[in-house]
């Protein structure tokens, strides 16, 4: 179904790599609600993924940019804004990784110069991305941008290991960011914690399937899935959402409030 709500609105997807991608959901979201974007991704990302099919999908053009590159970063915006024949209402930052994770690591055991490269690519980016846009004035009043984060940021989930570092990290950027960005341009900023979805990245964590079906039985909505989090994130790139800023929302069936389900509790009882 669409409302047309991001009709007339323009800007940057970063971050979808295949169909699981919350991105690539996002994109297709946007792209129903008559916004108009340019995709981007780190270059090696591009050779594996199959961002092609979703530009031709979308009508949109790719922009590579590592977003750990200031310059890359730079040439992004440029070209997003020539591309797109204006200043930019919307940015998605659907990003993250750690080389911890991805190689095994305990978090008591960590390789530093990973754990520098996890958080660059996984929250520093964003105050680049935010950094970059902001000098360059490229986003028009009112303009929207969101970070997708996970609540590991505030509650301990053993097995995220370095990535909780990095969304507490992560979080905290799009609040001092959001204040700058409000104040001068009135721009919003936020987050959104999302329940566990799979996709590359979130497969990437150990006992993942474990981990999901927990989730699922404890949110009295269930997971929110990455197309529930494409259309959480249509409502707050459109003109209902104006006045949210500076806030960690959570997409999540209700996981976050809740202390224990009777699923939960039926699981542990003997009989
Ligand atoms: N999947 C989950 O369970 C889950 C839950 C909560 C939040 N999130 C967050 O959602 C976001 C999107 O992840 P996803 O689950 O869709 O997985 P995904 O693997 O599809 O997306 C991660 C993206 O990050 C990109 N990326 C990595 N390094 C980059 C760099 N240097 N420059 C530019 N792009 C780079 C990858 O190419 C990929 O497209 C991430 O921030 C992730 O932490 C995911």
């Amino acid at each position: 179904m669409s409302y047309n709500l991001l009709k007339g609105k323009r800007g940057i997807i970063f971050g979808a790599l295949d169909e699981n991608s919350i991105a690539w959901k996002t994109a297709e979201r946007v792209h129903e609600e008559g916004g108009k974007f340019v995709l981007t991704n780190a270059p090696i990302a591009m050779r594996m993924g199959q961002i092609n099919e979703l530009a031709e999908k979308t009508g949109s053009q790719i922009v590579s940019a590592d977003a750990t590159s200031i310059e890359d970063l730079e040439n992004l915006v440029e070209k997003a804004t020539e591309i797109l024949g204006g200043k930019l209402d919307f940015v998605l930052h659907s990003i993250g990784m750690s080389v911890n994770v991805r190689k095994g690591k305990a978090y008591t055991d960590q390789n530093y110069d990973w754990t520098t490269k996890g958080w660059d690519v996984s929250a520093v980016s964003f105050h680049k991305t935010m950094q970059t846009l902001y000098k360059k004035d490229a986003m028009n009043e009112w303009g929207s941008i969101v970070a997708l984060t996970y609540m590991a940021a505030q509650r301990v989930f053993p097995d995220y290991n370095d990535m909780a570092d990095n969304k507490a990290y992560l979080e905290s950027i799009a609040r001092s960011f959001g204040y700058f960005f409000g104040k001068e341009k009135k721009v919003r900023v936020n987050t959104i914690s999302q329940s566990p979805t799979p996709t590359t990245a979130g497969q990437g964590v150990k006992g993942f399937g474990g981990f999901m079906a927990y989730a699922d039985k404890m949110s009295p909505l269930g997971n929110a899935t990455a197309i529930d989090c494409a259309n959480y994130t249509v409502t707050l790139f459109s003109d209902l959402t104006k006045r949210v800023t500076l806030q960690n929302l959570y997409n999540d069936g209700g996981f976050s409030n809740v202390g224990v389900s009777n699923e939960v509790i039926e699981a542990f009882t003997e009989e």
